[in-house]
C-alpha cells in the first residue's frame, strides 16, 4: 500500500519535471517565434472575424504610429482607409469561411507615405480545424512595383520604336505628296473661295500628320546623334535662347542654376537640347496662368553622374497617369495641341545614352510636396 503510494508520488514527481521541462522548451519556441516576427519589417497581425486586431507586430504598430497594444481590439477600419478596410474585411469573412489563404494587393496612405502591399490572409485553425483568427503577412512591394514598370516600359519603348520606324516611313512619302499637292492648288486658288479655306484644312490636318510622323522617326531613329559627349549646361543654355521670350510672355519665371565646371556627359548636343525643350514645354503647358520654371545641373555626390532637374509649380500629373506618361501617343492635350510622342521621345534618347529620365508629381500642396512637377535626368559622365 505504501509502495503503491511512494510509486505514484514518484511517477507525479517525473510527470511534473517532463511538464516543466516541456513549458521552458515551448516557451523558448514562443520567444523564438515572437521576436522573428517582432524584428521582421513585414506587417503581421492577426484579427478575429470582426476585423478586430487580436495582435500585431511592432512594425506595423510603428507605421501607423503607435505600439502594439494601443490597436489591440481596434477594427482594420481604425488604421486602413475605409476603402481597404472593407475590402481586407471580406477577404478575411471569406477565409473564416473557407479555411483557405487568400493574397492581394492594397494600397496603404500614412501621412505623406504611400506604399503599396502584397497581403496574405491565412487561416489560424484549432486543433478541430476550425478557423480561429486570421493571420495575415503583408509585404512592401512598392518599389519592386516600380522596377516592374520600369521594365515593362522599356521593352514596350523598345518594341515601339521599331513598328513606329517602319510605319513612318510608310507614310512619310504619301504625305509629303498630299501635302505639295495640297500647296500646288492653294496657289492657283481664290484666297476668299470656299476651296481655299477646303484646302486650308486639308493642310492643317497634313501637317499635324508631318509632326507626328517626324516625332515618331525622331523617337525610332535615337541612333543617329552625330556625338557621343556633350555639354549639358551649353545644351540648356542653347535652349533658353530660344525659349525664353515665351516664357517671358506666358508669365512664367525662369530659375536657372547651372553649376560651373561640369564634365561632359555621354550624349549627343542636339538630342540633348531636344529633350530640354520637350521638358520645358510640357512645363509651360502645365503652367498655362503662369508660373516658376527651375531648371538646374549638378554633379551627384559620388561624382559620377551629371543630374538635370526640370521642375515647374504647374497643374502636375494624376497619379493614374504616371505609369503612362512615357507611352508612345499617351497625352491629355486637346487634338493638335500635342502628339504624345515628347516624353518617349526624350526617354528614347536618354536611355540611348545610358541614363535615366524620372518623374515625380503632385495635383496638390501637402506638406512638404508642393503641387507641380519634376522631371530628373541622370547621365554619364565622360570618363577619361
Ligand atoms: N510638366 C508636366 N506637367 C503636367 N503634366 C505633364 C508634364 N509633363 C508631361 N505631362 C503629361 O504627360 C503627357 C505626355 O507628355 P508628352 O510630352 O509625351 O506628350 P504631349 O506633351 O502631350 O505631346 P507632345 O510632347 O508630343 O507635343 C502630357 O500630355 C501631360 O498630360
Ligand atoms: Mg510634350
Amino acid at each position: 500500500m505504501v509502495g503503491a503510494l511512494f510509486y505514484d508520488q514518484w511517477r507525479f514527481r517525473i510527470l511534473q519535471n517532463q511538464i516543466s521541462a516541456q513549458s521552458k522548451e515551448l516557451k523558448r519556441y514562443e520567444e523564438r517565434y515572437r521576436s522573428l516576427v517582432e524584428s521582421a519589417e513585414d506587417f503581421i497581425f492577426t484579427v478575429d472575424d470582426s476585423g478586430r486586431f487580436r495582435s500585431l507586430n511592432t512594425f506595423t504598430a510603428a507605421f501607423f504610429g503607435g505600439t502594439p497594444s494601443q490597436f489591440i481590439g481596434q477594427p482594420l477600419s481604425n488604421l486602413f482607409s475605409k476603402e481597404v478596410a472593407e475590402k481586407q474585411l471580406s477577404i478575411i469573412k471569406h477565409v473564416f469561411q473557407v479555411g483557405k489563404s487568400v493574397r492581394d494587393d492594397f494600397m496603404v496612405t500614412t501621412g505623406e507615405h504611400q506604399v503599396l502591399l502584397n497581403a496574405n490572409f491565412m487561416p489560424h485553425k484549432d486543433e478541430k480545424g476550425n478557423v480561429r483568427s486570421v493571420l495575415c503577412i503583408a509585404k512592401d512591394i512598392t518599389e519592386s512595383k516600380k522596377l516592374e514598370n520600369h521594365l515593362v516600359n522599356t521593352e514596350k519603348l523598345a518594341s515601339m520604336g521599331t513598328l513606329a520606324a517602319g510605319v513612318a516611313h510608310e507614310i512619310n512619302n504619301p504625305l509629303g505628296i498630299i501635302l505639295g499637292f495640297t500647296d500646288l492648288l492653294l496657289e492657283k486658288c481664290e484666297k476668299n473661295s470656299r476651296l481655299y479655306q477646303d484646302l486650308k484644312t486639308i493642310e492643317h490636318h497634313g501637317l499635324h500628320c508631318k509632326a507626328v510622323v517626324e516625332n515618331l522617326l525622331r523617337f525610332a531613329r535615337h541612333g543617329e546623334g552625330l556625338y557621343e559627349y556633350c555639354d549639358i549646361n551649353e545644351s540648356i543654355r542653347n535652349i533658353m535662347d530660344v525659349v525664353k521670350h515665351s516664357l517671358d510672355m506666358n508669365d512664367i519665371e525662369l530659375r536657372l542654376s547651372l553649376s560651373p565646371d561640369l564634365p561632359e556627359v555621354k550624349g549627343d548636343l542636339r538630342q540633348m537640347q531636344q529633350v530640354i525643350l520637350n521638358l520645358i514645354n510640357n512645363a509651360a503647358a502645365s503652367m498655362k496662368n503662369g508660373g516658376i520654371l527651375w531648371i538646374s545641373s549638378a554633379i551627384d555626390a559620388n561624382k559620377e553622374k551629371v543630374v538635370v532637374i526640370v521642375r515647374d509649380n504647374g497643374h502636375g500629373i494624376p497619379p493614374e497617369y504616371m505609369d503612362k506618361i512615357f507611352d508612345p501617343f499617351f497625352t491629355t492635350k486637346s487634338e493638335g495641341e500635342g502628339t504624345g510622342l515628347g516624353l518617349s521621345v526624350s526617354h528614347g534618347i536618354v536611355t540611348k545614352y545610358e541614363g535615366a529620365i524620372t518623374c515625380e508629381s503632385n495635383t496638390t500642396n501637402s506638406g512638404s510636396n508642393p503641387k507641380g512637377t519634376t522631371f530628373k535626368i541622370t547621365l554619364r559622365i565622360k570618363q577619361d
